[in-house]
């Protein structure tokens, strides 16, 4: 693996994790035969406003139950089962850690969805896929981790078939000002490549994208954010949530996420982006 993204890999990878999720389960008395979507969202949706956002951008998708979908950095797959579960598509998910694969394959097997969502460990930077192979692209906040950013958008649009839409959820910028760290997707700034918005849309439009669906969501995340604290003591963490995935000092990073979005030093956008050709 290229040694500029090992660091960001050795960060998303917890041990052990689909059993810790499993004994969270069992804590919380769920019959692991009858485990749902919901269940799961406290730890398996990833981004900022978890599944209420999933169900928002499934809408503004249209995807529908014909289409072939990929989702690019899919971490343990909550969205990915979500979109199929809404629209019955077949999604596949790709993500750089073998861990949230793993666990990404193991629940969508418990909740027996495994015939049309499928998961592969692997880097965004080099979609192991043929060119014009899928019908849609998801990726939700993923971008934040990608210093090149050009080969994310082009093996993207080269994997896209003509037509196809690219439904983006993703951490930007703001007014240049470096973020405070940590962050849930980052420990240090060695991990963190933010672009303010104008430049992210540039870059999409420079990769081929037609912009279609362009929507700024700051607002929003900030509302979400607006009531954590900054943490004091030993972290009170619940039996299930996303510092199974991304470490105990999630509460620090949640406050600096909030801290983040009030001084404007990050933003979020949503957009949907189509490959011309149709
Ligand atoms: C904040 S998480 C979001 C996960 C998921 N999309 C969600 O919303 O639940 C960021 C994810 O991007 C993945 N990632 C980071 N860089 C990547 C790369 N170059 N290729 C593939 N996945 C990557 C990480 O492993 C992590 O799972």
């Amino acid at each position: 693996m290229n040694s500029d993204i090992k660091h960001i890999h050795s960060y998303y990878s917890p041990n052990d994790l689909y059993n810790r999720i499993i004994e969270g389960l069992n804590k919380l008395g769920k019959d692991l035969s009858k485990i749902t979507l919901d269940d799961l969202h406290p730890v398996d949706e990833f981004h900022i406003r978890g599944d209420t956002a999933t169900k928002e951008l499934i809408e503004l998708s249209g995807f529908t139950s014909n289409l072939h979908i990929l989702d690019v950095g899919c971490g343990i797959g909550g969205s990915t089962r979500r979109l199929s579960h809404e629209t019955g598509c077949r999604v596949t998910g790709i993500d750089l850690s073998d861990e949230y694969i793993d666990t990404a394959v193991r629940l969508t097997t418990l909740l027996n969805m495994q015939e049309r969502v499928k998961f592969h460990a692997g880097s965004a930077l080099a979609l192991p896929f043929d060119d014009n192979w899928f019908d849609g692209i998801w990726s939700l906040q993923m971008n934040m981790n990608v210093d090149d950013k050009l080969s994310w958008l082009g093996e993207t649009y080269r994997v896209l078939k003509p037509g196809g839409h690219a439904v983006l959820y993703e951490v930007c910028g703001n007014k240049n000002t470096p973020p405070h760290f940590p962050v849930p997707w980052a420990q240090d700034s060695s991990m963190s490549f933010l672009v303010p918005p104008q430049a992210f849309r540039d870059l999409l439009t420079s990769t081929g994208f037609e912009i279609d669906v362009w929507n700024d969501k700051t607002d929003l995340a900030m509302k979400a954010f607006a009531k954590v604290e900054k943490p004091v003591g030993e972290p009170n963490l619940p039996i299930l949530g996303v510092y199974m995935l991304a470490g105990n000092d999630i509460s620090t990073k949640a406050y600096n996420l909030r801290r983040n979005l009030e001084e404007e030093r990050v933003s979020l956008i949503e957009t949907v982006a189509v490959k011309p050709g149709l």
